[in-house]
């Protein structure tokens, strides 16, 4: 019991200066507050992963979706950017994410959704929405995504959320990258998995594939802002952009 009372007394004289060290922050020496500031928002962000269950009971609409709700705006603020005709997703999981880019093509007036699941975990169904069943890297349901994708009039972007292992993400690449069009994007999701200790059974996760393909394309750059855009992200170096003809 004196332990615990000792610890919370340490760390409320740590959130103290903390405090004192953000308010000298504010009268210009915001160089300090750079020291704190990656340790803060690793806490915040710890805390945040707990408190939603790593987000597990988000809903879109009534329907489960798994995503970070920060990194789904970058999504959605992306989407209304690029005006995908064909968005393809690997992962459904319950449905709630490939609902959402479809409700989002509703308002924008254009633009499909191929979504990929070894499973069928939902009873959903959405005009501008083709569900496959199979993984994403086998050859039937590659042949089928081709076949649409080479039907697209406009861009093409591409969202990886299936099996987060550096093996099946490098595989992911390599077949799903090519189909994504210039200046749009292939988003490679949960490299969180590489970064945050809590996630560590996962490894090697996403980043290690993501950060092999930029080291072997000319095709693509990462979009560091858009992967940084709320300063905590599932994310990292998730945002791979095919760069424009030069
Ligand atoms: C993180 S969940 C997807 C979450 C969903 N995109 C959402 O936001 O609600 C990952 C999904 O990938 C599926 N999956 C695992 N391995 C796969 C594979 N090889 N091909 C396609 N889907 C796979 C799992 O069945 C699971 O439903």
């Amino acid at each position: 019991m004196a332990n615990e009372v000792d610890v919370s007394e340490r760390i409320h004289q740590l959130a103290e200066l903390l405090r004192a060290e953000c308010s000298q922050a504010y009268n210009g020496q915001e160089n300090r507050w750079q020291e704190y500031a990656p340790l803060i928002r690793s806490l915040f962000f710890c805390d945040l992963i707990a408190k939603t269950n790593n987000f597990g009971a988000i809903t879109w609409l009534g329907h489960p979706i798994w995503q970070n709700i920060l990194d789904l705006w970058t999504i959605q603020e992306t989407i209304a950017e690029v005006r995908p005709s064909l968005l393809i997703e690997c992962g459904t999981n319950r449905g709630g994410s490939s609902l959402f880019f479809a409700h989002l093509f509703d308002l924008l007036g254009e633009g499909e959704v191929i979504t990929i699941d070894v499973e069928r975990m939902h009873q959903l169904s959405h005009p501008r929405i083709t569900y496959l069943l199979g993984s994403s890297t086998c050859s039937e349901i590659l042949s089928e995504v081709h076949s649409r994708t080479s039907r697209a009039d406009g861009p093409v972007m591409v969202i990886l959320d299936s099996d987060h292992s550096e093996p099946h993400v490098r595989e992911e690449l390599k077949h799903y990258a090519p189909l994504v069009t210039p200046g749009s994007y292939c988003l490679v999701q949960d490299g969180v998995i590489d970064t945050l200790s809590i996630f560590s059974p996962g490894r090697p996760g996403p980043l290690p594939a993501i950060e092999r393909f930029l080291r072997t394309t000319q095709e693509f750059e990462l979009d560091q802002e858009r992967s940084q855009r709320f300063l905590i992200t599932h994310h990292p170096k998730g945002w791979l952009r095919r760069k424009k003809a030069a």
